[in-house]
């Protein structure tokens, strides 16, 4: 699909963001391996937790989407019978996780220790990225892991643990990695005894929040436990509206010339919450208001208003995994900031659904853009004006939202191809952006004028 932005100079609006990604999976996860029904208020339309979804409902979980039961702000529930983890069965074929990375590596660590054999495979992006890293904890636990060129398919051969089952180990995450603290943590489930995921740098906690594990700070490292053969409750989940979503509009919002966005519910877990701190120290005008909890996380409205009069800055260390997600975004901010504005410790950016550090320089380079790629990240030069270019998502959902956003402040219309990525992530980004900068979305190349 391809989608042409016109330029808009003012946005105005409340777009309605898409449930939490992260928290999405691992209520859906959750629920399938608690006892009982587990009601998940506010789930993701998005493609990537259907993956999940539809890989817990071939493990035999029965899953009920009820768009007639609304949770207080509107939004419709997800039942899921809970079988506890004993009660999961062999899929009849493999596990299709689609785009999903946290869907594949999850469930890698939730079926590494069952005693069936599982095979997960992806699309070609998928494919394509480094499974290794969950593979290599789960074998020191005792699992047995097949992988191909060190990605997917990959093969878990729970019969091959000839009933020993995995055992619990102390793991120091050699890479800041939510998904792979969570695999080895669900993992743990099966395994004998406690284990133990450290954690140099801090990443995402909703498995540490949502599953209530202990977490200690050991000389400033996060210690992680849980105990092998304790029982997931079933409970009511809460999912937030995604700050990841909410980045995009964050951005557009403090690089327009007019703009009043207001953003409702979006979840601000701290560890999550980093584009807020940058785009803040760059001059945005952000407030937080009515700051409350859901579902163990804490949530509030959102409101940003334009001219942010950006200025550069760096962003490095302890804070990138709290804005992984949000860089793309980030650099389209940089690029309508003055001055130069440095991005290091962000080689994980490689190896998500495409390379993020090439594909955000050649889209900005593309429209102007004066941008350096480094092996960890962006060197962006801003103030330049950027002007509409043809750009190529490279199938990945946030290159496809952040190049719209660039797209606004253009002059010209910028054509993206590869639109249709957007509902990996957010499947109704187009009609939201459309919503708050009326006639700047048209779908197609732009009619010739
Ligand atoms: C996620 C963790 C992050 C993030 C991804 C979702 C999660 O990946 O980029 O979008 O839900 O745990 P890594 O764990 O690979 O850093």
């Amino acid at each position: 699909m391809t989608v042409t932005v016109h330029p808009a100079a003012a946005l105005a609006g409340s777009p309605v963001l898409p449930a939490d990604k992260s928290v999405a999976h691992r209520a859906a996860i959750f629920a399938a391996i608690a006892e009982g029904e587990s009601q998940i208020i506010g789930f993701s339309d998005a493609a990537d937790p259907h993956s999940t979804l539809a890989c817990l409902r071939a493990l035999g979980v029965e899953i009920e989407e009820r768009p007639d039961v609304l949770g207080a702000d509107g939004t419709p529930s997800l039942f899921v019978q809970g079988r506890g983890l004993g009660g999961l069965r062999p899929a009849p074929g493999v596990l299709d996780c689609g785009n999903s990375g946290t869907t594949m590596r999850l469930l890698m660590g939730l079926l590494a220790g069952r005693p069936f054999d599982t095979t997960l495979t992806g699309d070609a992006s998928l494919s394509g990225r480094p499974m290794e890293r969950v593979a290599a904890p789960l074998r020191q636990m005792g699992g047995a892991v097949d992988l191909s060129d060190g990605g997917a398919p990959v093969g878990l051969r729970g019969r091959g643990l000839r009933g020993r089952g995995l055992r619990g180990i102390t793991y120091r995450l050699p890479v800041a990695s939510a998904q792979v603290k969570s695999a080895v943590l669900l993992a743990g489930l099966s395994a004998r005894g406690t284990t133990t995921v450290v954690e140099p740098v801090p990443t995402r906690d909703h498995t540490e929040r949502m599953l209530e594990l202990d977490v200690l700070d050991v000389g400033g490292e996060r210690h992680v436990s849980v105990e092998g053969g304790a029982a997931v409750r079933a409970r009511r989940w809460v999912v937030p509206r995604d700050v990841s979503a909410a980045a995009f509009f964050l951005v557009a919002g403090s690089t327009a010339e007019a703009a009043v966005i207001q953003l409702s519910g979006v979840g601000l877990n701290p560890t999550r919450s980093g584009v807020l701190d940058v785009l803040r120290a760059m001059g945005a005008t952000i407030k937080v208001s009515n700051e409350r909890e859901r579902g163990g996380e804490p949530i509030a409205d959102l409101r940003v208003e334009a001219p942010g009069g950006l200025a550069g800055v760096e962003i490095g260390g302890a804070i990138v995994p709290n804005l992984i997600d949000e860089i793309p975004a980030l650099a389209v901010a940089a690029a309508y900031a003055e001055g130069q504005t440095v991005i290091r410790d962000a080689a994980e950016l490689r190896v998500k659904e495409t390379d993020r550090i090439a594909a955000t320089a050649a889209f900005l380079r593309a429209m102007g853009g004066a941008v350096t790629e480094r092996p960890d990240g962006l060197v962006v030069d801003g103030g330049r004006p950027l002007h509409g270019a043809t750009v190529d998502a490279r199938g990945d959902h946030r290159i496809a939202m952040a190049a719209a956003v660039a797209a606004l402040g253009a002059t010209g219309p910028t054509t993206i191809r590869g639109a249709e990525a957007a509902a990996v992530s957010f499947p109704g980004f187009w009609e939201a952006l459309e919503g708050v900068a009326v006639g700047s979305v048209e779908h197609g190349p732009p009619r010739p004028a």
